[in-house]
């Protein structure tokens, strides 16, 4: 196996490594707030879930939803808590208590030095409750909404720079579906007067909830008809599990989402050329993650309880070999997708897990994430792979390794991710063209697990370890690739 790293692809946005959590489950009640729990600080969040979501490093933040926005009144969550109604949450059949909203949730993020990509609702609602909300969160002062959000106690405005356009109209699911017609007209009028509210604000259309949506490249088509010069990016969103139970066909996921992101690009430049413009729209993979594990658990749960135990999908080994994918897949686009957001960040089809009085705990999928989110930062170099591949029912080449190169030149370092879909070891040589290697800080691998082997919170057995299986030659370095293996090494 071989990778030459030749040209830069792009700097990576940080955003890149965004997350997201809705208020749904027990992402936000018993997840990042539970004032009960014994590291609850003043505001009663969970300070061992705010030191994991900083080891994650998380830029970005998507916020509160998912399909949870396209019922939600933001006003709800505002002014005294104790006056704040509770009300039925319709997209997953919960009560939704209001006890945290905008303010403590910009508190929270501002403690987990993290930004807010902010979502407005515009499946019950439309332009006047978004730009109200811009205004809220955004404009300096002396309006109706500026002067209230400084009487609830923030003096200074948010400035909240990303916003999403609602999230998965396409799906007929969500609360206030809508055809492409209907949400792209209400995407540009919404959009408009968001930002003549805040210009310098950035918004994302909702494109297709998953690549195989029967309204996918038409839905894109015709939104982006409508909105392109209103908005900066159009949303992806997709979620794998694996219901086959093929390891081969499962890891190969990352090439379905690498189709998808080459697909949404080709649309957007079609539109681009139809309509002459000279703005580029690129890509905010907004919801991306495994999600299938919980599906039957979650038939059985109760309706109209606060903060049921939703989409608790507990992941294994398997599952962070693919994550690792698909984090490389994300990375080689990061020419034109500027945002990802993992969904989602606690409890729901999430990195960390917690339980009522124990300590947070990590998930296997944690690991490949933290990594790639602190060390890959800096410009993505383009690699030229050789690799031995295997054929699936949907792809006649996939290639045993799948890998991408970060160069951060503030830290001097370049940093290789790598994953072995392959059951047998590999040697990896990656030849560095005009770059030195003169050494290996770290060769961290997460490997030698029984596939289905899980992280609980009494066990937490799938980390990464070290290893010192390399040899460096100049400007090559050879590395052996432990069979299913993700990988991370660090050169100076
Ligand atoms: O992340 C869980 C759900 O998945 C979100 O609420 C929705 O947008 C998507 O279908």
């Amino acid at each position: 196996m071989i990778i030459e790293n030749v040209s830069r692809i792009s700097e990576v946005d940080p955003r890149l490594y965004g997350s997201f959590v809705e208020h749904m489950g027990r992402a936000v009640y018993g997840g990042i707030y539970q004032p009960n729990h014994p590291t609850a600080n003043e505001a009663g969040f969970r300070q061992d879930v705010m030191k994991l979501v900083k080891e994650l490093n998380v830029p970005l933040v998507r916020y509160p939803g998912g399909n949870f926005l396209s019922g939600y009144n933001w006003e709800d969550g505002i002014g005294p808590v104790e006056k704040r109604p509770k009300k039925l949450d319709l997209a997953w059949r919960t009560i939704e208590p209001n006890e945290v909203g905008l303010h403590e949730f910009a508190k929270w993020a501002e403690e987990t030095q993290t930004e807010i990509n902010m979502a407005v609702n515009l499946g019950t609602r439309g332009i006047d409750a978004a730009r109200n909300l811009v205004e809220y969160c955004n404009f300096e002062g002396g309006t109706y909404w500026s002067d209230l959000r400084k009487e609830n106690g923030q003096e200074k405005p948010f400035e909240i720079k990303t916003w999403c356009l609602g999230n998965e109209m396409d799906g007929p699911w969500q609360i206030g579906h809508k055809t492409a017609d209907e949400y792209g007209r209400l995407a540009e009028e919404t959009a408009k007067a968001m930002k003549l509210v805040d210009e310098s604000i950035e918004l994302v259309l909702c494109g297709s909830s998953h690549s195989h949506m029967p309204t996918f490249g038409d839905w894109e088509l015709t939104v982006l008809d409508h909105a392109y010069e209103q908005i900066d990016y159009l949303s992806l969103h997709q979620y794998y599990g694996n219901h086959k139970n093929d390891l081969k066909y499962y890891l190969a996921r990352s090439l379905d989402m690498d189709e998808f992101i080459n697909g949404v690009v080709a649309i957007c430049d079609a539109i681009k050329a139809k309509k002459h413009s000279k703005k580029t729209i690129n890509l905010s993979f907004d919801e991306w993650n495994i999600w299938y594990h919980s599906n039957e658990q979650d038939q059985k749960i109760k309706p109209w309880q606060i903060a049921p135990p939703l989409l608790e999908d507990v992941y294994n080994f398997e599952d962070a070999l693919l994550l690792g994918c698909l984090l490389i897949t994300l990375l080689k686009h990061a020419d034109r997708v500027k945002i990802a957001c993992l969904a989602q960040l606690v409890n729901v089809i999430a990195p960390i897990m917690t339980d009522e009085k124990g300590e947070a705990w990590k998930q296997t999928i944690f690991y490949p994430f933290a990594q790639v989110s602190n060390y890959g930062r800096g410009q993505v170099l383009r690699p030229i792979i050789e690799s031995e591949t295997y054929a699936t029912e949907d792809f006649e080449q996939v290639p045993y390794l799948e890998s991408i190169s970060v160069i951060n030149e503030e830290a001097s370092e370049l940093v290789i991710f790598a994953v072995n879909r392959g059951e047998e070891e590999m040697d990896f040589t990656i030849q560095t063209n005009g770059i030195d290697i003169t050494g290996i800080t770290e060769f961290s691998e997460l490997s030698g697990f029984d596939i289905k082997q899980e992280n609980t919170q009494g066990n937490q057995s799938v980390s990464p370890k070290q290893s010192n299986a390399y040899e460096l030659n100049g400007q090559q370095l050879l590395v052996k690739l432990t069979p299913l293996s993700w990988n991370m090494i660090r050169c100076t």
